[in-house]
């Protein structure tokens, strides 16, 4: 069998994210392969498809997706609830062919100013990803706030609380995609 691969997306698009160094870090204890998707996309637009189809970034990333076993999607809270460019993400992919969401393993991390850590964006997230027929994985949850002092020089998270749940998702998620291989 092939190792799984795993395509990673963050909500954040800041040099410094927190949810990129979160995201980072759990990437890492992935058992197979991992790469970054990009959100950069035009925001959704039915005129724009109707004339051009999927932009080319929204076809690279439905592709993207499609090809991978597990995803892991960083999410930032903005305002209690995930970012639009995480939504215009999936707004766009949903119009590509095929449920390329459909099935596939996703675990949930997120990085926040406050002390919830992003318990309600994660459930907010959790809500959108369901039409779209994802598995997202429901534990443990890696809620990590507040966090601005949580990542070390090394971009390492400093608790060890936080890195045991990393952990233990991460190893789901990689079973998750081997099952799927399997499928
Ligand atoms: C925030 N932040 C924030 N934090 C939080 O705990 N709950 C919240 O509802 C919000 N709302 C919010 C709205 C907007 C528009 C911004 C820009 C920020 C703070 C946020 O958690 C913090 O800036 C994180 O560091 C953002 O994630 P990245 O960019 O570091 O990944």
């Amino acid at each position: 069998m092939t190792e799984p691969r795993l395509l990673c997306l963050c909500g954040s698009l800041r040099k410094g994210s927190l949810n990129r160094k979160l995201m980072t870090v759990a990437a890492a204890r992935f058992d197979g392969s991992f790469e970054e998707g990009d959100l950069r996309l035009p925001l959704y637009d039915g005129d724009l498809q109707e004339a051009q189809g999927l932009p080319e970034g929204v076809a690279r990333l439905a592709a993207q997706i499609s090809a991978a076993d597990a995803l892991l999607i960083a999410c930032p809270e903005y305002n209690k609830a995930p970012p639009g460019l995480l939504k215009n993400a999936l707004d766009w992919v949903s119009r590509a062919e095929g449920q390329v969401l459909e099935g596939k393993p996703v675990a949930l991390v997120s990085a926040t100013a406050g002390r919830a850590g992003g318990e309600r964006t994660q459930s907010i997230l959790r809500w959108m990803l369901q039409p779209l027929r994802a598995e997202v994985l429901t534990h443990p949850e890696v809620l990590v706030g507040p966090a601005a002092d949580a990542f070390d020089a090394s971009g390492a998270l400093v608790s060890e609380r936080f890195q045991k749940a990393v952990d233990a998702l991460m190893a789901r998620l990689t079973a998750a995609a081997r099952e799927k291989q399997a499928r």
